[in-house]
């Protein structure tokens, strides 16, 4: 089976490379390539529909994205183009060749009113550029494939791993820089960390390759709720007792008021991942044993 990854240079796509199956044919690609990476820039969708036609996977993994969320309010024609151009030709050309995609989306497709865990079947309502080309993204992949069991959505929520630009390595550094931080505490979400993340997109390809039906949209975070200050002081006392640091910053608990950003984020964004934990035969690990999981991995 041939898999050609988009996105490898990522927190995701490094996870999906290191543990990637073994007799698998992996083609793994990043925007400018260089080493082992080709190249393939997202926001060009002719190279998209390219490199299908070029490559004839069996399967595209789409974790490359436009994930700066507060950029993206200045750079819409860009993150419009990633987030949502990219999927839909490389949908597009994988049904040409009834090649099937696996397309990673977010929380930031709703809205967060509700109290609940958001169910798969909900309807998008993003706040911002990033979630609202997220979720184009989402229907062209809808569109092209039409149900037909080959094009897949996973979405998932605040991707954390030892490598890469993400909330869990932002906090270790401010930990070790400050003596207090003030994080916001009224956004409630689920932590998700790349190693566990990356077993699920693994998971859903090898069973829908065995022949196991698997619904087109699909959720993945690890267990739990929290909210960023609950994330912040776990680094800190993970960081501690991994030797990683000497001693936490104190963290005060502050609103989404008191730390505005240039993008509206959900306030409350959980996944209810019941149902594709069920579709992938995998069992769920609570945020902070994953975080801690992902701060073992990190470099000292
Ligand atoms: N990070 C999160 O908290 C989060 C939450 C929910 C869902 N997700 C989704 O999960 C997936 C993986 O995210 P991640 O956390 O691994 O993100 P990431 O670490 O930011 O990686 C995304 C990768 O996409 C690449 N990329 C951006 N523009 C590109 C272009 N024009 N051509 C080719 N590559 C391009 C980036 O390269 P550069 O570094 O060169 O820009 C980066 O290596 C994405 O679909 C994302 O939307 C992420």
């Amino acid at each position: 089976m041939k898999v050609l990854l988009t996105g490898a240079a990522g927190q995701l796509g490094q996870a999906l490379l290191a543990s990637a199956p073994q007799g698998l044919e992996l083609l793994a690609s990043s925007r400018s390539g260089g080493g082992d990476l080709l190249a393939l820039d997202l926001s060009d969708p002719s190279a998209c529909k390219a490199a299908v036609e070029e490559y004839r996977p069996d399967w595209v993994i789409n974790a490359g994205a436009y994930t700066a969320v507060d950029k993206a309010e200045s750079e819409p024609e860009l993150a419009e183009a990633v987030n949502a151009g990219a999927p839909e030709a490389l949908a597009a050309a994988l049904k040409q060749r009834n090649g099937r995609l696996l397309q990673l989306s977010t929380d930031f497709v709703f809205n967060g009113r509700q109290g609940a865990p958001y169910r798969t079947d909900q309807p998008r309502d993003p706040l911002g550029v990033y979630g609202a080309t997220k979720a184009r993204g989402e229907e062209a992949v809808e569109a092209a494939f039409g149900g037909n069991g080959d094009g897949f959505i996973l979405r998932t929520s605040w991707v954390m791993g030892p490598v890469g630009r993400n909330f869990a390595l932002t906090m270790l550094r401010l930990h070790r820089e400050k003596d207090e931080l003030n994080v916001v505490a009224d956004q409630v979400g689920c932590p998700s960390s790349t190693l566990n993340l990356a077993s699920a997109c693994w998971q859903a390809i090898q069973r829908r390759s065995e022949g196991i039906e698997l619904p087109p949209v699909m959720h993945w975070s690890d267990a739990g709720a929290a909210s960023w200050y609950d994330v912040a002081v776990a680094v800190g006392e993970l960081g501690v007792e991994l030797g990683l640091l000497k001693q936490t910053a104190c963290v005060n608990p502050i609103t989404t008021i008191d730390y505005p950003t240039p993008a509206r984020r959900p306030a409350y964004s959980l996944l209810d991942c019941q149902g594709s934990r069920q579709d992938l035969d995998l069992k769920a690990e609570h945020w902070r044993s994953a975080l801690r999981d992902v701060l073992k991995n990190v470099a000292h």
